[in-house]
């Protein structure tokens, strides 16, 4: 039987292309989406992947919504914590709902994504947890200060997943994209994009989402199994750890 992989934020972005990838390896894919109904049902008329609605940052919708998944599709064998927002602004223009937001979707979401997925996956003896981080996480960013935070935090996640899960079969790792062409690099003002960020990039171009997806279906893979607490790092040669 397929394995079952569930993509946060998978119906668009960088989300989308996971998706997609893990339905091209063969994986059960279900694909989760916040807001954007128009978008959530053209994914799924084009690719044929299942959508459900709920908020990452809220912890009895994830779990309520796991289960349906699990209900109608099977055990999710691979979780892709990918749901994430920005909130930029210079740290003394940041308001506290700012710093709050991004803190309730990006950190707290990959608990309230990961904590109703791993007993099943404790119980199997088998789990592939891989959380969308990013450069941001590992090197700061001017106007990210919430960002950054939960970006950091990710990589403490799935390095204290990895010694939890080991013995269990599951692996927990992280791919830390650099600046990739979607929406939310997009929505960065165009002058700052262009003076500020493409020259910091040594491969001259902003990254695609497919080469994040590349990353995720090899970490989803059995392959994979003895990787585990690692990051992968997506970004041009942008940072080095
Ligand atoms: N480094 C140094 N200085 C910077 C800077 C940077 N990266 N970005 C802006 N500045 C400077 C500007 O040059 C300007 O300086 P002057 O006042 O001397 O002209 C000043 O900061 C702008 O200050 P403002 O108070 O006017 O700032 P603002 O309220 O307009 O907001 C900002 C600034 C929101 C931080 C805006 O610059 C911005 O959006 N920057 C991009 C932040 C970014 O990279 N976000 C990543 C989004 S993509 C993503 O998050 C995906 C991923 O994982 C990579």
């Amino acid at each position: 039987m397929a394995r079952v992989a569930l993509v946060t934020g998978g119906t668009r972005g960088i989300g989308e292309a996971i998706s997609k990838a893990l339905k091209a390896e063969g994986y059960n894919v279900a694909a989760t989406y916040a807001g954007n109904d128009e978008k959530a049902a053209a994914f799924t008329k084009e690719t044929g992947i299942k959508t459900y609605k709920w908020n990452v940052a809220d912890y009895a919708e994830s779990k309520a919504g796991i289960e349906k998944v699990e209900a109608e599709i099977g055990p999710i064998d691979i979780v892709v914590a990918n749901a994430g927002i920005t909130r930029d602004a210079p740290f003394h223009k940041m308001s506290p709902d700012q710093w709050k937001e991004v803190i309730d979707t990006n950190l707290t979401g990959v608990f309230n994504t990961v904590h109703p997925v791993w007993p099943g996956m404790r119980e199997r003896k088998f789990g592939r947890v891989i959380v969308i981080s990013s450069i941001n996480g590992q090197k700061g960013q001017f106007g990210q200060v919430n960002y950054a935070a939960t970006k950091a935090g990710d990589l403490g996640i799935v390095k204290s997943l990895a010694q939890e899960g080991a013995r269990a079969g599951i692996t927990a790792n992280a791919v830390c994209p650099g600046y990739i062409g979607t929406e939310m690099v997009r929505a960065i003002p165009e002058e700052v994009l262009n003076s500020k960020i493409i020259p910091q990039i040594p491969a001259g171009r902003l990254g695609e989402p497919e080469e994040i997806a590349r990353c995720v279906a090899f970490l989803a893979s059995d392959d994979s199994g003895f990787i585990n607490g690692s990051t992968i790092s997506a970004n041009g040669a942008q940072f080095f750890v």
